[in-house]
C-alpha cells in the first residue's frame, strides 16, 4: 500500500518508523511518503492560511497552496483522500478494513480551522474523498489523527501482524464476537503479590475457558459501553448468555426491535 501525507508539521510522522508500521515498511508492505505542505506555499514567510470569510476565530488553510500540493502528489493517479477533522464521518474498524483493501491512500492534515472547502469540492470530482473524524473531541491538527489511522490499517495489511490470527478477535472485528469488548488477560506466575490468575484459566478446559471469557467480555461491554451493549443482536446471544444478562439487570430490546 501507498501511503502519502501532506502536513506542515512532517515531523509529526517520525513513529511511522518504529515498531508494526516500521516493519511493514522495511518489508515494503507500506510505501510512506511524507510531505511538507510549505513547499508548495511561494511567498517568503510560506503562508499556507488566511482569515476567514465571514469572519470568525481562526484561520483557514489556503485552497491554492493546497492545489498544487494535491497536483504534485496525485499526478495521474487516483489515491483515495482522507481530510482529518472533527467533523468528519466516524473512523471505525469497519471504515479501517475498507480503507485496507485500498492500493493508495493520501491524507491531508488540516491545521487551524481547517482546508477551504473548495479542495474538498474540486478533488472530490475527481477521486473519493472522505472528511474522517477519529473521535468526539478536538485536537489541534489532523496529524495525530492520521497516524491513529494510518496504525488502525496497517496492521490489518497482509503480513504485517506476526501472528495472522491476531486481528480477528478485536473487539470490533466482525463475527461472534462483534461489538463485545474484549476480556481480562492473564499471563505467568499464577499468583503475583498475592491477585490469583483466575482458576478456570489454569484448569485446562477449554469449553469452560470460552464460557468464562465470554461472561467476561459481556461484563465488560455492559460496565464500560452500555450503547454498544444495548446494540447487541439478541440472536447472538446464547442462555448462557441471556442469564448473566438479568443476573446483571441488563434489559435486551424486545425481539422485534432488534435491528
Ligand atoms: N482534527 C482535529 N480534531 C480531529 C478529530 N477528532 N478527528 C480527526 N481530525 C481531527
Amino acid at each position: 500500500m501507498r501511503l502519502d501525507i501532506i502536513s506542515i508539521f512532517p515531523e509529526y510522522f517520525a513513529p511511522l518508523d518504529v515498531s508494526l508500521m516500521g516493519k511493514a515498511r522495511e518489508r515494503g508492505i507500506l510505501d510512506v511518503r511524507v510531505h511538507q505542505l510549505r513547499e508548495w506555499a511561494h511567498d517568503v514567510h510560506r503562508t499556507v492560511d488566511d482569515t476567514p470569510y465571514g469572519g470568525g476565530p481562526g484561520m483557514v488553510m489556503k485552497p491554492e497552496v493546497w492545489g498544487e500540493a494535491l497536483d504534485t502528489v496525485i499526478g495521474d493517479g487516483s489515491p483515495r483522500m482522507i481530510v482529518p477533522t472533527p467533523s468528519g464521518r466516524p473512523f471505525t474498524q469497519e471504515l479501517a478494513q475498507e480503507l485496507a483493501a485500498e492500493p493508495w491512500l493520501l491524507f491531508a492534515c488540516g491545521r487551524y480551522e481547517g482546508i477551504d472547502s473548495r479542495v474538498m469540492a474540486e478533488y472530490g470530482a475527481r477521486l473519493r474523498v472522505d472528511e474522517v473524524s477519529i473521535g468526539d473531541y478536538v485536537l489541534a491538527g489532523g496529524e495525530v489523527a492520521v497516524l491513529v489511522m494510518a496504525e488502525a490499517i496497517g496492521r490489518l495489511l497482509p503480513g504485517v501482524l506476526g501472528n495472522a490470527h491476531s486481528a480477528v478477535d478485536d473487539s470490533f472485528a466482525p463475527g461472534a464476537m462483534r461489538n463485545l469488548l474484549e476480556g481480562p488477560v492473564y499471563t505467568k506466575p499464577p499468583v503475583w503479590r498475592g491477585h490469583e490468575v483466575p482458576a478456570v484459566l489454569l484448569s485446562g478446559h477449554h469449553g469452560k475457558v470460552a464460557r468464562w471469557r465470554r461472561d467476561q467480555a459481556l461484563r465488560r461491554t455492559l460496565a464500560n459501553r452500555p450503547e454498544l451493549a444495548a446494540a447487541l443482536d439478541p440472536e447472538t446471544l446464547d442462555k448462557h448468555d441471556r442469564r448473566l444478562l438479568e443476573e446483571l439487570a441488563f434489559r435486551l430490546p424486545p425481539e422485534d426491535m432488534a435491528h
